[in-house]
Formats: structure tokens, C-alpha cells, sequence
């Protein structure tokens, strides 16, 4: 009984205290995420010049915002905007102990950065999530420095599966292929919406329906990718009878300057200007 509670609760035990760096979209995200896989709120203590009224009304339950004095932190999470890092992280420092993990999910801000704005031998993990982490369903890559032991690895991890899924690589030129591809990609598959919603139009539908159609597909298609065992490819195989309407329209899709020659361009666009704004 004692260890469903805690996989109910992985983050019941985490060591405290856990000093989060700005509390907008992504670092509430994480703190709802954490406060519903077992936190207790009174080890976290957020650091934001707007706290919003969810956060202030957890003060009750212990969680601290702004305090005058600094604690050594088991963990900061580093979630303000990548051009407020100058600004915000010398408040930080002063959390920062031998053995605390310094977490940042601030996009194209390298360990290299991250490390000359930190004290010297911090261990650092640089993540990348992406939007999806707003209901518990991204996907964020991460990368740690030469400091972080593994344990430290595994409380990264945890702190980031409240988001969503964890991948790690090991090589941080990767990461600007990975913000071009997950990071960026939930606009692509919104921008499909919009698309087979203007196409639907074309082909004669109302607008209304037409936007209904292609919200719902992509949706449900996107849960049913989630909730299969099969791969994209056998599940649109799966669509595909042969001479058929979904065939018809692939071979265009599939073709010359189709899906794949269009996103191989994109996809290349993004990293190339992931790799500019790291500088
Ligand atoms: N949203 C995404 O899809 C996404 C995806 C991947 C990575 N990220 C990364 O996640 C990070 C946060 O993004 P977001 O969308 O959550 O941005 P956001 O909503 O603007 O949140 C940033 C928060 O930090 C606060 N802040 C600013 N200066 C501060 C300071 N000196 N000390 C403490 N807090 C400060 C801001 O307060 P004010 O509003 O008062 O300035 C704001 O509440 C970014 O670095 C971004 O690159 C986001």
C-alpha cells in the first residue's frame, strides 16, 4: 500500500527547498504539476515580482514568495523568460549550495551561459520543454553538466515528469535541433489545423464546420497516436486503403514538395536560428 502512495506521490519525498524563478505560464505549469505528484508547498518558495493570486493563496499552505533571506536550495528551477536571465539570476546565487541543482527551462540559454552566471561548480541541468507541459503532456529534453550526479539526475527528472515526458542527451549542440523540433512543433501542428480548416473551406464546407473538423481530427488523431501501441505510419497506413480518398490525397501530400520536403526546410529554419539567438 505504502509504495502505490508514493508512485501516486514521487515527489512526496523530495528534499526541500525547491526555490522556483518565475512563476508565469511554464513555472506554474511545473508547480501545479508538482503540488499534484506529492510537493508539499511548504518547501517551495517562489521567487517572482507578480505572483498571481493561485500562488499567493498558497502562502496558507506554507509556500513562500520572495523571501528576505535566502536558503540553500536542494533544487532551483530556473523558469523566467531567456531575456530576463541577466537581470534575474544574480537574486538566485544566494540559493545556490554545494549540493544544489540549478534546473533551467529558459530557451537558448547554454550551460555555457548558465554556468558563468551560477557559482562555480554548480550543477546545472539546461531543459527544454515545450507546450504541451500546460496540461501535463510535454516533452522536454534535457541536458546535464559535468556536477550533476545521478541522483541529482533523478531529481531533475522528477521534477520535469510533472510536465510531462523526459528525455536526456548528452551532447548540447543537439538541443538546437530539439527546439526545432519539439519545442517549436506544437505551432506546426496547430498551423495544420488552420490549414485543413482553410482547405475545408475551400472544398466547399462552412467555416464553422471546416474548423470543427480539423480541430477535432488533430486532436483525436493526437490521442490516438498517445494511446496506441502503433506507430505513426501503421496508424495512418491503417487509413489508407489502396485507390481510395485518404490515398489520393497522400500522394500529394507525399510527393515532390510535399509534408516531408516542407518540414525538413522548416525544421532546418528554427535550428539554424536556435543556433544564432544562442549566439
Ligand atoms: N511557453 C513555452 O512554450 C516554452 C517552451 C519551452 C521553454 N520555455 C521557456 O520557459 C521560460 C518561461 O516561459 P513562460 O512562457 O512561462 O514565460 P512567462 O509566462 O513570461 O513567465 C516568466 C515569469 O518570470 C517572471 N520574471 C521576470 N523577471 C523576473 C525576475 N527578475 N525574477 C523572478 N521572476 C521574474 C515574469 O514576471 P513578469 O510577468 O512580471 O515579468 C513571469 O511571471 C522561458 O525561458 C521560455 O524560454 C517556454
Amino acid at each position: 500500500m505504502a509504495a502505490r502512495s508514493n508512485i501516486k506521490r514521487p515527489l512526496a519525498k523530495f528534499p526541500g527547498p525547491l526555490v522556483l524563478l518565475g512563476a508565469g505560464k511554464m513555472g506554474q505549469a511545473m508547480l501545479e504539476g508538482w503540488l499534484a505528484r506529492g510537493l508539499s508547498p511548504k518547501k517551495i518558495i517562489v521567487l517572482e515580482p507578480q505572483p498571481g493570486k493561485a500562488i499567493r493563496t498558497l502562502t496558507r499552505r506554507g509556500l513562500k514568495i520572495n523571501p528576505k533571506t535566502p536558503t540553500q536550495a536542494s533544487a532551483i528551477v530556473i523558469a523566467v523568460k531567456p531575456q530576463s536571465a541577466p537581470e534575474a539570476l544574480p537574486a538566485v546565487r544566494a540559493h545556490v549550495g554545494r549540493t544544489t541543482l540549478a534546473l533551467s527551462i529558459m530557451a537558448g540559454r547554454t550551460l555555457r551561459f548558465l554556468q558563468e552566471a551560477l557559482p562555480s561548480g554548480t550543477a546545472i541541468v539546461r531543459a527544454m520543454p515545450n507546450t504541451p507541459a500546460a496540461i501535463g503532456r510535454g516533452i522536454t529534453v534535457a541536458m546535464p553538466n559535468t556536477y550533476v550526479s545521478a541522483r541529482q539526475r533523478r531529481q531533475a527528472s522528477d521534477l520535469l515528469a510533472a510536465i510531462g515526458n523526459v528525455e536526456w542527451v548528452r551532447d548540447e549542440s543537439l538541443m538546437d535541433a530539439v527546439t526545432a523540433v519539439s519545442g517549436s512543433g506544437p505551432a506546426y501542428v496547430f498551423l495544420l489545423v488552420e490549414a485543413m480548416t482553410r482547405a475545408g473551406i475551400a472544398a466547399g464546407l462552412p467555416a464553422e464546420l471546416a474548423a470543427r473538423l480539423a480541430r477535432e481530427t488533430v486532436g483525436g488523431s493526437g490521442e490516438l497516436l498517445h494511446r496506441s501501441a502503433h506507430d505513426a505510419a501503421t496508424l495512418r497506413q491503417n487509413v489508407t486503403s489502396p485507390g481510395g480518398t485518404t490515398a489520393a490525397a497522400l500522394e500529394i501530400l507525399m510527393g515532390p514538395g510535399g509534408f516531408d520536403e516542407i518540414l525538413k526546410e522548416a525544421v532546418a529554419a528554427a535550428t539554424r536560428r536556435s543556433r544564432e539567438l544562442a549566439g
